[in-house]
């Protein structure tokens, strides 16, 4: 089986942690390269967190730091669901740092792609900063990515304002130069992180499963993405779940552009749904998701970690 090539954009990030995992142990992608965004806590705390993750899992993936900042905006913290560490809960081993290149993301995102015999996959889970300097710095790049498969967004309401998703709010600027980019994009975003859920009784098993398990259920306890009794939102593992199992989605291909400057609206992903806008459709938009199926999928997933 020819495994996909992946690079994963990610601010670890209790939710992103999960995604890792499932990507990192998954018979089917081959992670090439992991870069860090500031985004749910700064950037030396995302790039620290993933160091620590890749340590736990025993995984040799290159780690590149990305944008310290939004390209615009100010920058907005979710320390609030993610604890101050961004991954509280856990007690983990020092890093020892080797994986870490000393080169920026975009650069390192760059090599990877040009040098890559196969086209890559983008998977940014966090704001799309270094996403979007990677395309307008080198927009070469597009000839060899396959397609972005993300998280974030929202067909309807939001999650850190009224309307806007928190990936996408935290840097919109660079969001619209992703969408707008002309390459493919597959937006999961809370239509369908908001029903990938894992409850109580998931996380128990969980707890017992493996190392992975057991390091995820006391991630879980402080997680405030939802609530633990009634349900947890593994929102990043979307991204992830639909490059590995599609079928779980109901999708639709539509426009999608981001609100700059809206007085309220700020960030959000305006899903032309009805055709308004009168453009030709930009993005692969996960509409719905079967949660059961889904669920089933990430025990398994879980299961085949550490
Ligand atoms: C997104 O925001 C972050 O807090 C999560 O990690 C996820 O990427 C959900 O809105
Ligand atoms: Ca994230």
């Amino acid at each position: 089986m020819t495994k996909k090539s992946i690079i994963i954009d990610t601010d670890p990030g209790i939710d992103d942690a999960v995604a890792l995992a499932i990507a990192l142990f998954s018979d089917e992608l081959d992670v090439r390269l992991i870069t860090t965004v500031n985004g749910n806590v700064n950037l030396e705390k995302v790039t620290y967190n993933t160091l620590r993750l890749l340590q736990f899992f025993d995984k040799e993936v290159p780690v590149a730091k990305g944008a310290e900042k939004p390209l615009i905006a100010e920058p907005v913290d979710a320390s609030n669901v993610h604890g101050e560490t961004g991954m509280d809960g856990y007690i983990f081993e020092e890093p020892d740092n080797s994986l870490l290149l000393d080169e920026h993301a975009v650069n390192a995102m760059y090599k990877e792609i040009m040098n890559s015999n196969e086209k890559i996959t983008l998977v940014p889970i966090g704001p799309l900063t270094n996403i979007a300097l990677l395309l307008k710095l080198y927009p070469e790049v597009k000839e060899n990515i396959n397609e972005i498969v993300l998280m974030g967004g929202s067909t309807g309401r939001g999650n850190v304002s009224v309307m806007a998703e928190f990936n996408i709010y935290a840097d919109p600027e660079a969001a619209k130069i992703v969408f707008l980019s002309g390459l493919p994009i597959v937006m999961a975003g809370l239509d369908v992180g908001l029903k990938a859920l894992v409850y109580p009784e998931d996380s128990e098993l969980l707890k017992d499963m493996n190392d992975t398990g057991n390091m995820i259920y006391h991630l879980f306890k402080k997680y405030r993405g939802g609530s633990f009794n009634k349900g947890l939102k593994m929102y990043d593992s979307c991204a992830i779940a639909y490059l590995l199992k599609p079928d779980l989605f109901e999708t639709v291909d539509t426009f999608v552009d981001i609100e700059l400057n809206g007085e309220l609206t700020k960030g959000t992903t305006v899903v032309d749904l009805k055709g308004y806008l009168n453009q030709e459709s930009n993005a692969k938009v996960c509409l719905d998701i079967n949660g059961a199926e889904f669920k089933k999928w990430f025990m398994e997933s879980i299961k085949k970690c550490k």
